[in-house]
């Protein structure tokens, strides 16, 4: 473990002494603790502030990329079926559960996962995209791994949660939890905030690493050893998320290409969607505050929005891509956000409103390291519905009305 003197000198290099003010007054466990949590943070990910490294996320010039559409979907479907039951029945398949988020807009304690939406019974965010998967399951007779990112915040009561369902009937043999990174949060200033005199506030650090955190769990052996070569990578909080959906991967691999995004047909010109479009050529997406006016509204001779599909966090990755990309940086994101902080007084203050910033690296970014991608459209309706928010848009509410319009008993 580092020494005190050798963690100030870290701290002074990014203007952050301040975590060791109250470092005289700790219990020996407590110093032990704040200099262990010193050594194994990485604190460059500060540069990208202090610097305002805007370089990193320089923008190239995009272009519309157009879609799959749901009609040329259902044109080739049978075909597409095929070559995706055969891709799940011969073990080639595997899925990635994003679930280590905090869900600070939805504002529950628990894992976003574990929230309930049921009203006669219970159902629970995991129970609908497990139930979805045991389609997938029943359709091809085959169990398909499931990998589950956690953080260190919600990692336990996720597994206990798991096994306290009994895994909502999935074969528990086949899912695996991992553990992602944590990164410092900071106030406005850019100093780290504490949650109390010995640790530093830290939070998951975004969607982004968590091919880099299967790595360093040791999962890709055990996947390379399976025989995977496609990954079916999707968030936690979309209850109709269609996971490892033959169609879907039969699509992908039928086309050739690299990856795949499921996108939906944006509801507005300015809904706050990411849009999947080339940037220079390349597969990219294009976030909605990104776009110019101009982008936004732009349309075909048929007065079709041109930027129309948004994505909905639902890719299909090749194993040897993201093996071959695992080392390349992703841009840090600056993410406005309420972070529960201890103030001079040494007062523990949950914020009511964004009191600071959090690094974030997102799993859309992988996309522009695609040399392609299939872009794929869905029902918006049958497959899109965000739990976000704790009401309004992409909240508990219009989840509740999704599901009910999907048939699914509340
Ligand atoms: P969001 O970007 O909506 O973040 O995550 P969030 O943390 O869940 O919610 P807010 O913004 O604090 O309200 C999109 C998906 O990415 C996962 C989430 O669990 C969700 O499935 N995620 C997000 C992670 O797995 N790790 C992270 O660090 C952030």
């Amino acid at each position: 473990m580092i020494t005190y003197n050798e963690a100030k000198k870290i701290l002074f290099n990014y203007g952050q002494e301040h975590i060791l003010r109250y470092f005289d007054e700790l219990s020996e466990e407590n110093k032990a603790a704040l200099l262990r949590q010193i050594e194994l943070t990485d604190f460059s990910v500060l540069d990208d502030f202090r610097f305002r490294n805007d370089a990193a996320i320089q923008r190239g010039t995009f272009a519309p990329l157009g879609a799959v559409t749901v009609y040329d979907i259902e044109k080739n479907k049978n075909k597409y079926l095929e070559e995706g039951i055969k891709a799940i029945k011969s073990g080639k398949t595997a899925a990635v559960m994003l679930a280590g988020g905090q869900g600070t807009r939805l504002g529950f304690d628990n894992p976003k996962g574990m929230f309930n939406l049921g009203e006669t019974r219970d159902l629970f965010i995991f129970e609908c995209q497990i139930n979805n998967f045991l389609d997938v399951v029943k359709l091809t007779g085959t169990w398909i791994p499931l990998y589950i990112m956690t953080s260190e915040k919600n990692n336990s009561k996720t597994i206990s949660f798991f096994e306290e369902k009994k895994y909502f009937g999935y074969d528990s043999s086949y899912v695996k939890f991992f553990i992602q990174d944590m990164a410092p949060s900071v106030d406005f200033s850019g100093k780290i905030l504490m949650e109390n005199k010995f640790e530093m506030a830290v939070s998951p650090n975004g969607n982004g690493g968590w091919f880099s955190s299967i790595v360093r769990a040791g999962l890709l052996d055990e996947i390379k050893e399976r025989g995977i070569e496609w990954i079916n990578v999707f968030s936690v909080d979309n209850v109709l998320q269609r996971i490892a959906d033959p169609l879907f991967i039969g699509a992908v691999i039928s086309s050739d290409m690299q990856s795949g995004s499921k996108v939906v047909r944006k509801a507005a010109p300015d809904e706050r969607v990411g849009v999947l479009c080339l940037e220079d050529g390349r597969p990219s997406i294009v976030e909605y505050y990104e776009m110019t006016d101009e982008m936004r509204t732009l349309t075909d001779e048929n007065g079709e929005l041109l930027y129309k599909f948004g994505v909905i966090l639902n890719y299909l990755f090749n194993i040897d891509k993201l093996t071959e990309i695992v080392n390349n940086a992703l841009p840090n994101h600056i993410v406005e956000k309420k972070i529960p902080y201890m103030d001079e007084n040494g007062c523990f203050i949950t914020p009511e409103r964004p009191n600071g910033y959090k690094f974030e690296t997102l799993v859309l970014d992988m996309v522009h390291m695609q040399d392609s991608c299939l872009s794929y459209e869905v029902v918006r309706n049958n497959e899109f519905a965000p739990v976000k928010n704790a009401k309004g848009t992409d909240s508990i509410e219009s989840a509740k009305i999704l599901l009910k319009k999907n048939g699914v008993e509340l």
